[in-house]
């Protein structure tokens, strides 16, 4: 890495066959007791294997529970926090994508302070120490290994509450890119757009700052440079290593930065009509791009983006946001993610309600424009049919 590893958030344990150091690492938290929490298609996938081998090996009694949905709901968290209860245990592992983390987060927030997950809607809204909690990501996508937040889905409304606390962030991340391997086309595609979407968004936000802004540069160079040979070559393992580090480096830019105006969009989309989180993002970001590129220090912002990543353009702001978007647009068209927001189940009905629900989204505030309805009614308007 050619930045200064010791202000990220989480330490990353990073490789090829990293995984094989998560009991020795574990067992050094000073616990013997681990629930590990994932969900069916990663256990299916045989990812599981080598990971409790090595816990074993180091003296860990592990149980799994695997039963995470996507999109996680209370009702996910609450069958966790059964588990662990059930398991005595000491320590958590999330293991899996940002839902499984998410999941595994959720429930160390219930399981040591009580009360439902509404409670911790916000930040540091938790008063008691929580458990070692550990993240395994085995998607290159959400970063959620190194934030604090755990997003859950209330239940009834699939509203995401985004809960975080200081005390939910991992003691630390493997990253071994051997467990990306196994991921479905779609599914690399859809968490790289996202991951990509979080480099891009990170650098423009109100709160961004020269550290976060090293982690969006860095993580946007080594997504945008390394997201094609991924797809066109699913086993080119050194390229799931770059994607799934700029997919961390993203996460952590995340942590400070926050995200803007596109995930606003999305959030409504995936409540609403099941899009999946990736794909909404991707499809929103490039109108997101342009409109805030209205905007003369969200151009530069983008400008410093681009120019750090060596994608071509005139050497003009305005040049920049043109190419920035034109760019993220082609991305879309080349991983088949391109999909008029109508074939996905929106109707134009449906867009004032959309749009009410994106205004209002936490995440929007961050933008580093102030979005209306009408603006994010045109954004869905733009690409409806
Ligand atoms: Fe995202």
């Amino acid at each position: 890495m050619n930045l200064d590893a010791s202000n990220l958030p989480v330490p990353l344990v990073q490789g090829e066959g990293t995984l094989s150091q998560l009991g020795s690492r574990v067992a050094g938290l000073g616990v013997s007791r681990v629930l590990l929490v994932t969900d069916k298609g990663v256990s299916a996938a045989g990812h599981l294997e080598p990971a409790l081998d090595s816990l074993k090996a180091c003296g860990c009694d592990v149980s799994v529970f695997d039963n995470v949905h996507a999109n996680p709901t209370e009702l996910d968290v609450l069958a966790c926090v059964a588990a662990a209860k059930n398991h005595g245990a000491e320590a958590l592992i999330g293991f899996g994508g940002g839902s499984s983390m998410d999941a595994a987060k959720g429930c160390n927030f219930i399981l040591t302070n009580g009360g439902a997950m509404s409670d911790y809607w916000g930040v540091d809204k938790a008063t008691q120490p929580m458990l070692p909690f550990v993240a395994v990501p085995t998607t290159a996508g959400t970063g959620s290994e190194c934030q604090r937040f755990a997003l859950i889905s209330d239940s009834t409304t699939h509203r995401k509450m985004a809960c975080g606390d200081i005390k939910a962030r991992a003691r630390f991340a493997i990253l071994d890119p051997r467990t990306t391997l196994t991921q479905p086309p779609f599914v690399a595609a859809c968490t790289g757009v996202d991951a990509v979407a979080h480099a891009v968004e990170t650098a423009v936000t109100v709160k961004r700052n020269s550290q976060s802004l090293e982690f969006s540069y860095d993580a946007f160079r080594r997504l945008s440079a390394n997201i094609h040979a991924i797809m066109r070559d699913p086993g080119n393992v050194i390229a799931r290593a770059e994607i799934q580090l700029g997919a961390s480096l993203a996460g952590a830019a995340i942590e400070c930065s926050m995200l803007g105006a596109a995930h606003a969009a999305a959030n409504p989309l995936t409540a609403m009509c099941g899009t999946i989180h990736g794909q909404a993002v991707g499809i929103m970001l490039p109108g997101v791009v342009r409109l805030n590129g209205e905007d003369g220090d969200a151009a530069a912002a983008y400008r410093d983006l681009t120019a750090a990543a060596g994608l071509p353009f005139d050497g003009t702001d305005r040049g920049a946001v043109t190419a920035l978007a034109d760019w993220l647009s082609a991305l879309l068209h080349d991983l088949d993610l391109h999909r008029p927001l109508r074939t996905l189940g929106v109707t134009r009905e449906m867009i004032p309600r959309l749009s009410a629900g994106a205004a209002e989204e936490w995440t929007g505030t961050f933008n580093p424009r102030r979005l209306t309805s009408d603006d994010f009614a045109r954004l869905y308007s733009q690409v409806l049919d």
